[in-house]
Formats: C-alpha cells, structure tokens, sequence
C-alpha cells in the first residue's frame, strides 16, 4: 500500500486528491493545523479513512514529525494562504507560509525521507503581467501580487532541491480551477453563490470589482488528477494544466445568471471595494505538455462547470431556505 501526505487537505484540492488517492489504495495522512472552530466541510464523506497530523506548513518540526510519523511515498504540498487579494494586506504571512512552507516542506523531506516523491503547487498567479501568449512552461515568471511573488519562490526551491540534492520534486503551474467546493471569496463561488441566492430571493445584488480579467477555468476534479500523473513518471519535471481557453468575469457572471434564468446587469454592481492595486488581466495556459508527457487531458468544460457550481448552491440553499 502506498503512502502520501497532503497538506492543504481541507481546502478544495486537498479534498479531491484525498478522494482520488484513496480510490486507488494509498493510505493517506492529512497535515491539518489547529483551529478554534474544526473544518472538515469538503472532507466531512472520507474523514474516517484520513490520519490526520496536526502541524503548520510555517513550524519546520511540525513538518519533521509529520514526515516521520507518515513515512510517505508521495508528498502533495497543496496548503497555503491562496487567496491573491488577501496577500496584499498579509504579505509577510502570505510569504512565510506560501514561500517558505515549501521549503519547509522540502527540508523535512530532504532530512527524514529523501526517496520520498515531492509534488508543490505553483501557480499561473506566477505569469503575471504575461509576457507571451498562451503561457507554458518556459515563459519567464512577472508575479503581480505578494502572492504570486511567494509562489514564485516555492517554485524556484522545489527545482532547486531537485537539482541540488537529486529530490524527486515536481511543480505543477495550474491555471484556475473550480468547484462546488470552492472556497467563497473566489470569483467563481462567489458568484454561483450570489445567483442562486438572488433567484431564491435570499439576496439582492453581487457587488464585484474588475469584470475584464480573463482567466483559464478548469475543474479541480481534472486537476488532481494531474499531479498525481507527474508523480508517477519516469523523471521529475514541471507541468503547465490548463484547459487552453479564456473567459472574461463577466462570461462567468453571464452564464451563471443566464442557467438561472436572470439578466445579470439587473444585480451586478462594481464596486472599487474588489478592485485589486495591481491585477493579472489576461491567464491563458498551453497545456500541450501535459497532454503529450502526461496523457492529461481537461474533461469538463467552463460552462458544464458553472452550470454544476449554481446547482450546487441552489440545491444548497433551496434545501435549507
Ligand atoms: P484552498 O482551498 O484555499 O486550500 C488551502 C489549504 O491550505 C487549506 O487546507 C488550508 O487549511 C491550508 N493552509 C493554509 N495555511 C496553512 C498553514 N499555515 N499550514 C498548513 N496548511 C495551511 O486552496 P486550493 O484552491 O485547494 O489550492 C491548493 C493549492 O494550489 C494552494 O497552494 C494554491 O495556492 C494552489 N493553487 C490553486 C489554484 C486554484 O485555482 N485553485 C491554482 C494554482 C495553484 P485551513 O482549512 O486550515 O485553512
Ligand atoms: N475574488 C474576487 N472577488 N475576484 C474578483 C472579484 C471579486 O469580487 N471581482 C472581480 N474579480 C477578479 C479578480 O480581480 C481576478 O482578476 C479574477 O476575478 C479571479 O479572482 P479569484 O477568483 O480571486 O482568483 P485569482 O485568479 O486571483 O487566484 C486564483 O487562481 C490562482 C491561479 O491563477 C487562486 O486560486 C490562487 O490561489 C491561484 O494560484
């Protein structure tokens, strides 16, 4: 039975990869960190079949012990503070976790378990002010936010440890990826949240920022399955997932109220509240790599997955409502 450790398992990818590893017979252990109210929303259907280790990506013993204790083949460093907006007001936090939780995450596999396969989650966030169109793997990194710039450096250390010390070490450069489990200060929830509750009539109006960044909106359920794909090649490398495709905000806002019948200009409101000091405008990933290499491919589409999100939150609140 293989092992794996994933941190960030209560977030939205850590919950679909936990899924999927377990479906195929690893035994997993979750780093979980302490907080005063338990989190388990997106895990809440495996968390029995889940160790859990409590530890934080920014204590480097915590990690020491988890790899200890787990003794994984496969390490899926997912956690992070991931939210671009946010990273502004916390750039210090944002780095000591986002940036240096990899290598945190790295020295504990690089002193307790070096034959251990690493995987860390880098970001389109990580392109920027785009330099080419569309972005892959060889296109040179302009982060725009202290986020992207943190991403920038788990990036650069994993290939690092790679080169250095001959770690298995991958990053995978995902582009966007939604779900119903999403967490709520993304767009994309956001949204299919907002639309849901104003056809239940719950609320009003959706006050957003810029409507003409475009983003690569792909389903995290796809995406996992990705990261595992790079984990289990011959030699370690670097990935851009994407689906290829582009959409405005306002594509989303259009087809997530059109699914409920409403005219979005009725609700949407800008407001300079959302607006971001420097914004990533134009997200566009060649995936042809992982296509080639991995034999990965996108199943679901941007609007299929849209369509799925507003089902969720209707269903969600026109049980509870
Ligand atoms: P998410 O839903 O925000 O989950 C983040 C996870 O990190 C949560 O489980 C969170 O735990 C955990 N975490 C936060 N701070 C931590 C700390 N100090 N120590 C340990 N764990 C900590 O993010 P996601 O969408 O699943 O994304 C997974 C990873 O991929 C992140 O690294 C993100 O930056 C990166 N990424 C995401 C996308 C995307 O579009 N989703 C694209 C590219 C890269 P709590 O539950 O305790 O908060
Ligand atoms: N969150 C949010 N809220 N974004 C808004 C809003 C709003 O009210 N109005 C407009 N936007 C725009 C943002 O300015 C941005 O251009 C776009 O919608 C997407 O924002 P988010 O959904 O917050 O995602 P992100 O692209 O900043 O970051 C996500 O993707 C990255 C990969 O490119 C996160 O998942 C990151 O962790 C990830 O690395």
């Amino acid at each position: 039975m293989k092992r794996t450790l994933i941190t960030g398992i209560t977030g939205q990818d850590g919950s679909y990869l936990a899924e999927f590893l377990l479906q195929k017979g690893y035994k997993v252990y979750g780093l979980k960190r302490r907080t005063s109210t338990e989190s388990y929303e997106n895990i809440k259907h495996i968390q029995k079949e889940i160790e859990f280790i409590s530890g934080d990506l920014a204590d480097l013993s915590s990690l020491i012990h988890a790899v200890k204790l787990s003794k994984p083949d496969e390490v899926y460093n997912l956690g992070a503070q991931s939210f671009v907006a946010d990273s502004w007001s916390q750039p210090v936090y944002t780095a000591e976790v986002t940036a240096l939780g990899a290598l945190n995450m790295l020295e504990a596999i690089k002193e307790v378990k070096q034959d251990a396969r690493f995987y860390q989650a880098s970001s389109s966030e990580m392109f920027g002010k785009v330099v080419e169109t569309p972005q892959k793997e060889t296109t040179p990194f302009y982060p725009r936010s202290p986020y992207g710039v943190a991403k920038v450096y788990g990036h650069w250390i994993t290939v690092n440890y790679r080169e250095s010390y001959n770690l298995f070490a991958c990053s995978g450069i995902l582009f966007n990826h939604e779900s119903p489990r999403r967490g709520i200060q993304f767009v994309t929830r956001k949204v299919t949240d907002a639309a849901a509750r104003i056809k239940l009539g719950l609320q009003t109006e959706l006050r957003l920022g810029n409507l003409d960044a475009k983003r690569d909106w792909g389903f995290a359920g796809d995406y996992v399955k990705a990261m595992w794909l790079m984990l289990q090649q011959e030699k370690p490398d670097d990935f851009v997932v994407a689906t290829g495709k582009t959409h405005t905000v306002r594509d989303l806002v259009e087809t997530a109220f059109d699914h409920v019948g409403l005219k979005w200009e009725d609700y949407v409101v800008q407001d300079p509240a959302f607006m971001r000091p420097a914004e990533v405008d134009l997200l566009l990933g060649d995936p042809k790599k992982a296509k080639r290499r991995l034999g990965w491919e996108p199943k679901v589409s941007f609007g299929d997955l849209i369509k799925m999100m507003v089902d969720h939150d209707l269903k969600k609140y026109g049980q509870t409502s």
